[in-house]
């Protein structure tokens, strides 16, 4: 459907393309802050960009160029300090602006005239962000649940070989819902030998199912903040009061499901990172009293190796079908290639809004969700089910064998020994 021209050009995140300078445009997730109590100095990549992420002894961040631009010594070796990353080769120090504050060896040091490469960073709400884009600075966005006093946060995530516009693409795509996460989610459990836990199978036409979305009960829009997703049970319509918020796309790589903030970050053309800002809800009028600076985290195992292996034990949740599927696809997907049809007009609408809001940025405007008010980034409402309804769901849905990462979370874990004992953890929590 997509020349392979045009396929580049939206899948391209590198300096200098229409897409890799809109995304620069926006603040990106690259690690747990917990990630960085193990381990001070880290490598991180973000839109084509060898980075390097570190906390020096003072506590402050900084996210500078991976080679030192003296002889080109690998930054993942250096010396945090009390300020500044240290070189481990002849010892130059950089600070968190790039500056070069000594030359150890140099008779007669020309720091002043070294300038790293070196991006902001955030820490909020157990993630550490960074801006790679052009001053000003945009606020970072709290999207609403980072700021949510009654529930208890934590930060999963899973790296995938593919590009992330597969990954975006997923999101818009509720068609997939019933096949994926019912169909092949019973077909795993199959293979994994228990059968005992399977969905019931959705079928096309069945008029009884009522877990599952019906294959005409959808529909998208497009708003201030990206797109809105609304669907039903399958054998409900639209006029049925049940017929709801399911997700809001917020543009370009957030997706708003539930409990869950769902990103994705482009590493390069052919990595990228799904990662989740999850929370759990407390009792109605309960307050969180977790330290939100020690806000936990955890990785997940993709489920497919390069030998087209498939690790079945990973596959019996929604989170990790949804990523093995954007990683099988291939490191990016030949859209010259694809056959759409009317179910996926979601795909079509994204990617229309990802070509209009890169010819903005081309004309030196900012695109969708660039804010530069303090206080509207404070806290960005993100249409979802309603508050009320959070808890109860959690109890009945969230800790259920189908949601997300929850086979991988400790607090989901926790949770399910608190409400339902030990044994539970025997049964279908995945
Ligand atoms: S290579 Fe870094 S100080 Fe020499
Ligand atoms: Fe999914």
């Amino acid at each position: 459907m997509l020349s392979a021209e045009e396929n580049a050009r939206l899948t391209q995140v590198g300096p200098g393309t229409p897409i890799g300078e809109l995304l620069r445009r926006y603040w990106h997730p690259i690690a747990a802050v917990g990630q960085l109590d193990e381990k001070p100095v880290m490598p991180v990549k973000l839109l084509g960009e060898e980075l390097v992420l570190y906390r020096d002894r003072s506590g402050t961040l900084g996210l500078i160029d991976r080679y030192c631009p003296h002889r080109r010594a690998n930054m993942v070796l250096g010396i945090p300090e009390e300020e500044g990353l240290r070189c481990p080769y002849h010892g130059w120090r950089f600070n968190e602006t790039g500056k070069c504050v000594e030359q150890p060896a140099e008779p007669r040091p020309f720091g002043d005239r070294v300038k790293m490469t070196s991006y902001p960073v955030r820490e909020a709400c157990g993630a550490v962000w960074a801006y790679l884009g052009p001053a000003p600075v945009p606020e970072l966005p709290m999207w609403d649940l980072m700021t949510w006093e009654n529930a208890d946060h934590e930060i999963g995530f899973i790296h995938i070989p593919c590009n992330w516009l597969q990954s975006m693409e997923n999101c818009a795509d509720t068609m997939h819902f019933p096949i994926l996460h019912g169909n092949f989610h019973d077909y795993v459990l199959e293979r994994l030998g228990r059968p005992d836990l399977k969905k019931r199978l959705w079928r096309p036409g069945d008029p009884e199912e009522d877990r599952m979305i019906g294959i005409n009960e959808h529909d998208y829009e497009v708003n201030d903040r990206g797109i809105l997703i609304r669907y039903t049970q399958a054998n409900k319509t639209k006029d049925d009061p049940d017929w709801r918020i399911g997700r809001q796309v917020a543009f370009p790589t957030v997706e708003r499901a539930v409990n869950d903030l769902e990103i994705r970050v482009p590493i390069d053309d052919t990595h990228m990172m799904y990662f989740c800002v999850r929370a759990h809800w407390l009792p109605p009028g309960e307050k969180s009293k977790q330290d939100k600076t020690k806000i936990p985290y955890f990785e997940v195992p993709y489920a497919l190796d390069s030998n087209n292996n498939i690790d079945w034990s990973v596959l019996d949740g929604n989170g990790m079908q949804d990523n093995v599927i954007w990683g099988s696809m291939g490191p990016i997907v030949d859209r010259s290639k694809e056959m759409l049809g009317d179910s996926d007009r979601s795909i079509l609408l994204y990617r229309r809004l990802l070509k209009e809001q890169a010819e903005l940025v081309a004309e030196g405007k900012d695109p969708m969700n660039v804010f530069r008010d303090p206080e509207q980034a404070n806290c960005i409402y993100l249409a979802a089910p309603e508050e009320e309804d959070y808890w109860e769901f959690q109890q009945t849905q969230q800790i259920s064998r189908n949601r997300s990462f929850n086979k991988y979370s400790p607090i989901a874990r926790k949770r399910v020994v608190e409400l339902f004992g030990e044994d539970a953890l025997k049964g279908p929590i995945y």
